[in-house]
């Protein structure tokens, strides 16, 4: 397990695709109402926090109308705005965020990110701000996989450097085919490429919803918490908690995560 992350994190790579330049805007507002790149009535006075993420994961972080919105970046405009800053979304490869934060080039990493050991030994956590479980996918009827169990013999789609990747490169026997999105590995399965996919259990719901023929395995699964990561000793790190406190204390985080899931 040590050797993949150590693997993941030296194949990390510079920042792809769209950057997108967003303004702190209310923190209270609904679905997307936070993440407008032409946002100028920001207030933030302490200069930019680039934050690093993957948006390929709804509803944490996902484009639409060519811009990042989602839970986390909703959330991360909230903080951005209580501290003063504005606030920058790099979009990048998942296996690429936290290099990006340890190397300076992101202030933050947000990305529906879980908190593992072998990544506090790269970055810092902030306090976590969500719950999820690694779920199974499979199609609908398959008795290929019907539980965990079956997966170590599976062939198992994953998105690469994700802890469902993690988890099951622990499996001897499986054929574990890596993607660069959650929804390629989705789309493999919908094409019999593999027999099952591990992702988490929000994105995998939007996956399902918009693909059709496919179900969630109802076995509990691993658990996890999301944080946000920073680099090893920035007082960001602190500055984050208080204002994600507040958030939590107020009810905004609450109110950002029912704009973004309904059921
Ligand atoms: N929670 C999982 C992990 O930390 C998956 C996160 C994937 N996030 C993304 N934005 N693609 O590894």
């Amino acid at each position: 397990m040590k050797k993949i992350l150590a693997v993941i994190l030296a194949a990390a790579v510079v920042c792809t695709s769209a950057m997108m330049l967003a303004g702190c805007g209310g923190s209270n507002a609904g679905k997307g109402d936070s993440g407008n790149a032409d946002n100028s009535g920001n207030s933030a006075s302490k200069g930019e926090l680039h934050m690093a993420t993957n948006a390929e994961f709804p509803p944490y972080e996902y484009m639409e109308n060519k811009k990042i919105i989602g839970i986390d970046a909703d959330i991360a405009h909230a903080i951005c705005d209580k501290l003063g800053y504005t606030l920058v979304i790099d979009n990048m490869k998942f296996d690429a965020i936290i290099a990006a934060v340890t190397s300076g080039k992101a202030d933050f990493g947000m990305a529906g990110m879980t908190v593992t050991e072998e990544r506090k030994k790269e970055v810092d956590f902030t306090d976590t701000y969500a719950k999820t479980t690694q779920v199974i996918i499979v199609k609908e009827g398959s008795d290929k996989v019907k539980n965990a169990d079956d997966l170590e013999k599976a062939s198992i789609g994953v998105q690469m450097g994700t802890t469902g990747d993690i988890f099951v490169s622990d499996f001897k026997d499986a054929k574990i085919q890596r993607f660069g999105k959650g929804a390629e590995a989705v789309e493999a399965l919908s094409t019999g490429k593999v027999d099952a996919v591990v992702i988490d259990s929000e994105p995998a719901k939007e996956f399902v919803k918009a693909k059709g023929g496919l179900t969630i395995l109802s076995d509990p699964f691993v658990e996890e918490q999301y944080a946000i990561c920073v680099k090893k000793g920035s007082k960001l790190t602190e500055e984050i908690n208080g204002a994600l406190k507040e958030l939590k204390d107020d009810g905004t985080v609450d109110k950002i995560v029912k704009a973004y899931i309904t059921d």
